[in-house]
């Protein structure tokens, strides 16, 4: 591929420009392209075609988009163009992602502020588990983020498969700060639970703008999530106790069931969406969850 800040590709009514990138993950770049009968702006997924297991991933990719493409907390998939070595997929243009906005953030959001792109993330999860479909890489890169309409949209589902509600999975998921302790320990997960545990670790950065684990590098986070897996009391409560005592009750009880361990403890998407956090807050609740937490400043924020 020549990715020269110059060189532009044209098809199906798209022009692709390879040298502007936008985002840049494990395995694909993002560039810009724009739609030109109607001059918008798109967003254009490259994915090489690098062996035939890489080939039949983003084939899986593909399908997953078509199953979830019209919620409007998915992003939108316009087309795909295949090449000999490649894929294009042609997606809407989202500004932002959530890592970017926390970034801009001086410190963790308000309780208020997190909980309406939590309840969005809640409601796009749920719409995709009753299509039979787990994402499996859910973190603050792949919700991206519309300032304007102040409305999230998940990508990037690389990593996500279809599943039978009995059938178990096997094999390492996600990324290093947010996959679930099953995963890491190697176990066969059943990934609705593995889904809720990432999305705790998503509403826990929102409002302390810091990973729930020690997370200097990216090896320290894992070897930090490691010894909490492997320890018989963990998820040590008491850590995540302290941080969390600046949190409303029913915030604190949200995240524990979330990160807990136990996965038959772990709250599902069905059970989380009936949370009391997540109904319509009092008068009172909703004064003091406009508060921001403090700042944790035993632990780094990002
Ligand atoms: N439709 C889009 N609009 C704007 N930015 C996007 C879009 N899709 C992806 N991105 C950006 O590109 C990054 C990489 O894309 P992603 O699909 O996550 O690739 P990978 O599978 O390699 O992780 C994302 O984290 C996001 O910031
Ligand atoms: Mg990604």
């Amino acid at each position: 591929m020549n990715w020269d800040p110059s060189a532009v590709v044209v098809k199906n009514g798209y022009k692709i420009l390879l040298g502007r990138l936008i985002g840049e993950g494990t395995y694909a770049k993002v560039v810009e392209g724009i739609h030109i009968a109607s001059m918008q702006r798109v967003a254009v997924k490259v994915c090489a075609k690098i062996s035939e297991k890489r080939e039949a991933s983003i084939r899986r990719e593909i399908e997953v988009m078509k199953r979830l493409n019209g919620h409007p907390n998915v992003v939108r998939l316009y087309d795909v163009i295949e090449e000999e070595k490649a894929f294009f997929i042609i997606m809407e243009f989202v500004e932002d992602n959530l890592l970017l906005m926390m970034d801009r953030q001086a410190s963790g959001l308000s309780e208020m502020q997190a909980k309406k792109i939590f309840t969005q993330l809640v409601d796009v999860m749920s719409f995709l588990h009753t299509k039979q479909v787990v994402h499996l890489d859910v973190k603050l890169e792949n919700i991206l983020w519309d300032p304007r309409n102040q409305r999230i949209c998940l990508c990037d589902f690389g990593m996500s498969q279809f599943f039978e509600e009995d059938k178990t999975l096997k094999g390492i998921c996600g990324s290093f700060g947010y996959v679930a302790p099953e995963v890491l320990l190697n176990k066969s997960y059943n990934g609705i639970t593995t889904d809720t545990y990432s999305m705790g670790v998503v509403l826990y950065t929102l409002v302390f703008k810091c990973f729930p684990f020690d997370d200097r590098t990216p090896a320290d986070r894992i070897c930090a999530q490691l010894q909490e897996a492997n320890n018989p009391d963990a998820y040590g409560r008491a850590s995540l106790d302290l941080s969390m005592r600046q949190l409303t009750p029913e915030l604190q009880d949200l995240l524990h069931q979330l990160l807990t361990k136990d996965v038959s403890k772990r709250l599902t998407i069905r059970q989380v969406r009936k949370h009391p956090w997540l109904r319509k807050p009092s008068l009172l609740e909703r004064l003091f969850s406009m508060r921001r937490p403090y700042v944790l400043n035993q632990r780094p924020s990002f």
